[in-house]
């Protein structure tokens, strides 16, 4: 077990409030009980770039940004946190486990705001070192329970309606027809159920390879 998760990436994604923190702060606490070097990353973000570009994104006065111009600028952010971070860490055999990847923009920009997530995968694919981690596991959960999730100020994208974010999970929910690596958890469940779902495919992933 500790030998097949070194060296691998993880992704946990999922609609805004979906609990994703949370469970990988609990998924990477496992992990390092496993005896295994984890690394955990926010992606936008991590980076000093990719903090500045997670500004600009989340910024709710830039209201009037394209959803071409948020893939583009996600996808730099996350180039730049391969090239300093996970690229490195992987090639050291440390499991580097993500706080969101890929499936968001392919949910949010490619599906939610018209991009579509074919585009996305291309746009990734040009300009990524790595499109797909190992494994992507999305936390599914609906509005009103991601709501009650969510009882802070709203960044621009969260503040994007309820019909944009319907979308998000219909977008988040088609992945794993696009792309086998794709798993989805009922994160609508407690936190601990959730965890032991989350810890399963974990565990099938490893046992696999
Ligand atoms: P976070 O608050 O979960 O870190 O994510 C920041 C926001 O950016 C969140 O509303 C989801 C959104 N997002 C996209 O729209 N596309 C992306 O590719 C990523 C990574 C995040």
């Amino acid at each position: 077990m500790n030998e097949k998760l070194k060296g691998k990436f993880l992704v946990l994604d999922g609609p805004d409030g979906c609990g994703k923190s949370t469970q990988t702060r609990m998924l990477s606490q496992w992990i390092a009980e496993q005896g295994v070097d984890v690394v955990s990353y926010r992606d936008p973000g991590t980076t000093l770039i990719g903090e500045k570009i997670r500004d600009i994104l989340l910024d709710t006065a830039h209201e009037g940004m394209g959803d071409n111009v948020e893939v583009l600028l996600y996808m730099a952010a996350r180039a730049q946190l391969y090239k300093e971070h996970i690229g490195p860490d992987l090639a050291a055999g440390k499991c580097v486990l993500m706080d969101r990847w890929l499936s968001s923009t392919c949910a949010y920009q490619g599906w939610a705001g018209g991009f579509g997530i074919e585009k996305v995968i291309k746009i990734a694919t040009d300009s990524l070192e790595r499109v797909w981690p190992d494994v992507t596991v999305i936390l599914d959960v609906d509005l009103a329970t991601a709501a009650k999730r969510m009882q802070r100020d709203l960044d621009r994208m969260e503040q994007k309606g309820d019909a944009y974010h319907a979308k998000v999970r219909e977008g988040f929910l088609k992945l794993p027809e696009i792309e086998p690596t794709v798993k989805v958890a009922d994160a609508t469940r407690s936190v601990d159920q959730v965890r032991t779902d989350v810890l399963k495919i974990v565990q099938d992933l490893s046992c696999r390879t």
